[in-house]
């Protein structure tokens, strides 16, 4: 069967079941620990699986998915909120049929819109939800309202971390404050540049130790990283690191977590329209 017939007949399929697209957002406490590369590649990798993938830089005002990409974008983020055009006007198209948004440049508080703006905003998101299978946010460093709303909002929660002692206690800081506002969000860990399995392994137990003990929540493993020159060559050439070297380790590493997660996921449908009024809810601060 064609790409475009296999498409086609999930699509159709999902509309029937009225499934919804997954929601991930991809966070972390310290700054620069791999977020973007991670959630492109990631995403990349879905694609190629004939998932229909939406990526969304909200690293708003400085984005570098599309510099990850190596690709210049027509619209982003910044042009949706300052020329009022619709979201599916900023969806760009990256390789392997991902979908994404680039979130620009130049300092905007495009958050603050006022109440129907918002409402749109938020319909527009929703006709979104039947269009793809995921739909993944990379948060920017340093994380803002607007992006503890949408992790509070968001069905899953990719928390990424490097091996590093400073990066793990920021891990846990930011795991420590989503846990206070929303305890029942799934969280996942991202052990990234690993200098060994052993390593990646020990980092994810001393965290998700922490994380049972004082928080009384549990943390999955998502998968470990290696660090890997690969990943900085990738990023120098503009290309994402799975299509720069499939063979490489990192990138063998990315197919083997994309791998478990899609088999384990499969049994975790989206929630139907609860994404949208998770974010309304967030956003007008409703919730708890
Ligand atoms: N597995 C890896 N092996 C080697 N280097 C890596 C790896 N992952 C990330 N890096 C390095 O870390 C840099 C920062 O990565 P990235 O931009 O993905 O981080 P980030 O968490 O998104 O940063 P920010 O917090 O600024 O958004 C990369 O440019 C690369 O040099
Ligand atoms: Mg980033």
């Amino acid at each position: 069967m064609s790409d475009q017939a296999q498409k086609l007949r999930n699509m159709i399929s999902r509309i029937q079941n009225k499934e919804e697209a997954k929601t991930i957002a991809v966070v972390s406490g310290k700054g620069g620990v791999g977020k973007s590369n991670f959630a492109l590649n990631f995403a990349i990798k879905l694609s190629q699986q004939k998932k229909r993938v939406l990526l969304f830089d909200l690293d708003i005002g400085m984005g570098n998915i599309d510099i990850l990409l190596g690709l210049t974008p027509k619209k982003t983020i910044v042009n949706m909120f300052e020329e009022s055009l619709s979201i599916k006007d900023v969806i760009e198209k990256g390789p392997e049929s991902l979908s994404y948004v680039a979130a620009g440049s130049g300092l905007t508080e495009i958050f603050n819109l006022e109440h129907t703006a918002f409402a749109d905003f938020l319909q527009q998101l929703q006709n979104l939800m039947f269009d793809y299978d995921y739909i993944i946010f990379d948060m920017g460093a340093g994380m803002s309202v607007t992006h503890m709303n949408f992790v509070l909002a968001s069905q899953e929660c990719f928390v990424i971390t490097t091996t590093e002692p400073t990066s793990i206690m920021d891990a846990y800081s930011v795991i420590k404050f989503i846990c206070s506002r929303r305890k029942d969000i799934p969280l996942y860990l991202m052990i990234n540049r690993a200098t060994s399995e052993k390593d990646g392994r020990q980092a994810y137990h001393r965290l998700a130790m922490a994380v049972e003990q004082f928080l009384d929540k549990k943390v999955k493993l998502l998968g470990i990283l290696p660090d890997d020159r690969q990943v900085v060559q990738a990023v120098q050439r503009q290309t994402p690191f799975i299509l720069f070297n499939h063979r490489s380790n990192v990138s063998q590493s990315l197919s083997a977590i994309v791998k478990g997660y899609t088999g384990q996921s499969m049994n975790q449908k989206a929630e139907p329209f609860k994404f949208i009024s998770r974010l309304k809810a967030v956003f007008s601060r409703k919730v708890d």
